[in-house]
C-alpha cells in the first residue's frame, strides 16, 4: 500500500511561507524564528503544548486549551511566566500580524528554555520558557477513511510518562506511527497496558456498535478537548455513550469507527489491521455528529 495519507493532511497553502511566528514575544518571519541547540525542547523533549483551531474568527474552546495547558506545565514543574490573558493576546496577536480570519491551525509549544550545559537536569535550564506559536492557514483535506493498524506500543501507565500529557517529547506516538506506516496503515491503534482499545497515536479513538458510541474509559489517553466535546454531544442529543474498556473483537466488529482532535474534529476510519469497518465508508452516526459539532463550533463563535 503506498497511498498514505495522515490524520493531519491539508490542503496546500502559499501563504504559509510568509507567515509570522510568535517567538517569546517577537513576531518574526518563519525563516528566523528559530530557537538554540541548547533549548530543553530541542535537546530533550522538555516541554509542554496544544494545537488550537481557528473558526470563523474564533479559537475553539480556547479556555480548555489554556486549562490543560497550565495544568501540564504545572505537572511538569515548568513555570511558563506567562498569564493565561496573556498566552491568549499572544495567539491574538500572532492571528491578527497574519491577517488570518478562518481555517488556522496554532501549535503553542513551551519549553523549559536553553539550557547552560548539554545535560539532562532542568536546574540547566536558567534563563526561563522558551515560548512560541506557530500560526499557519491550514484546511484539513483527508481524502478517504483513515486505515489503522494496531502497534506493539502501548500506552503507558500514569505514573511512567503520564500519556495524558501534551509533552515536546513524543516518541512512544512517533513509533506507534512508524509501526502502523511499515503495517501498510496511515496512524497507529495503541492498546493499554491491559490489551484493551485505547487510541491512535496522535487522535483520540472512537467506534459505533448498534447506534452507540464506544470510547476508552479515559485512562492512558490524552485527554481529548474533542474527544470530551463528542462525549457531551451524545449525552445531550440522547445518543447513547460508553467510556468503557473494549478489545480488539469489539472494534472489527464494529459499524463504523472514527477518530477525533482539534484538526480533524471527526475523521472517519474504514479499515483497521486489513478489516473493512462497517462498509468502509464514513458511517450515519459519524455524520451526526459531525454535523454536531460543526454546530457546537459555530454557537460559540
Ligand atoms: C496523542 C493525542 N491524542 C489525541 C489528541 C487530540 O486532542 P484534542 O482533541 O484536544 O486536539 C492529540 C492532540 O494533541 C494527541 O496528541
Amino acid at each position: 500500500m503506498t497511498d498514505h495519507v495522515t490524520t493531519h493532511q491539508s490542503a496546500e497553502d502559499a501563504r504559509n511561507e510568509d507567515i509570522l511566528i510568535w517567538l517569546n514575544g517577537q513576531l518574526v518571519p518563519k525563516e528566523q524564528a528559530v530557537v538554540s541547540v541548547y533549548d530543553s525542547g530541542f535537546m530533550l523533549g522538555d516541554g509542554v503544548w496544544e494545537g488550537l483551531r481557528l473558526y470563523n474568527g474564533t479559537w475553539a474552546f480556547i479556555d480548555e486549551h489554556m486549562d490543560r495547558l497550565f495544568e501540564a506545565a504545572k505537572a511538569i514543574d515548568l513555570d511558563i511566566t506567562m498569564t493565561r490573558k496573556e498566552m491568549v493576546s499572544a495567539v491574538l496577536e500572532t492571528q491578527s500580524a497574519n491577517e488570518m480570519t478562518t481555517d488556522a491551525h496554532a501549535r503553542l509549544m513551551v519549553t523549559r528554555g536553553p539550557k547552560t550545559r548539554p545535560f539532562q537536569h532542568p536546574g540547566l535550564s536558567q534563563q526561563g520558557p522558551t515560548i512560541t506559536i506557530i500560526m499557519e492557514h491550514s484546511k484539513p483535506s483527508i481524502p478517504r477513511p483513515i486505515r489503522l493498524a494496531t502497534v506493539p506500543h502501548i500506552r503507558g501507565l500514569p505514573m511512567t510518562q503520564d500519556p495524558k500529557l501534551n509533552s515536546h517529547s513524543k516518541l512512544n506516538c512517533i513509533l506507534a506511527c512508524i509501526a502502523a506506516e511499515k503495517a501498510g496503515a496511515d496512524e497507529g491503534l495503541m492498546l493499554d497496558v491491559k490489551g484493551f482499545v485505547n487510541t491512535t497515536n496522535a487522535c483520540n479513538f472512537f467506534i459505533v456498535r448498534k447506534g452507540a458510541v464506544w470510547t476508552s474509559t479515559g485512562d492512558y489517553c490524552m485527554n481529548g478537548i474533542t474527544r470530551q466535546k463528542v462525549i457531551d454531544l451524545c449525552r445531550a442529543h440522547d445518543i447513547p455513550v460508553f467510556e468503557r474498556n473494549y478489545s480488539l473483537v469489539d472494534t472489527y466488529g464494529a459499524d463504523e469507527a472514527f477518530l477525533t482532535g482539534t484538526f480533524g474534529a471527526q475523521t472517519p476510519v474504514g479499515e483497521i489491521d486489513g478489516r473493512v469497518i462497517g462498509d468502509g465508508q464514513q458511517g450515519p452516526v459519524t455524520t451526526r455528529l459531525q454535523q454536531l459539532y460543526k454546530a457546537l463550533i459555530e454557537k460559540a463563535a
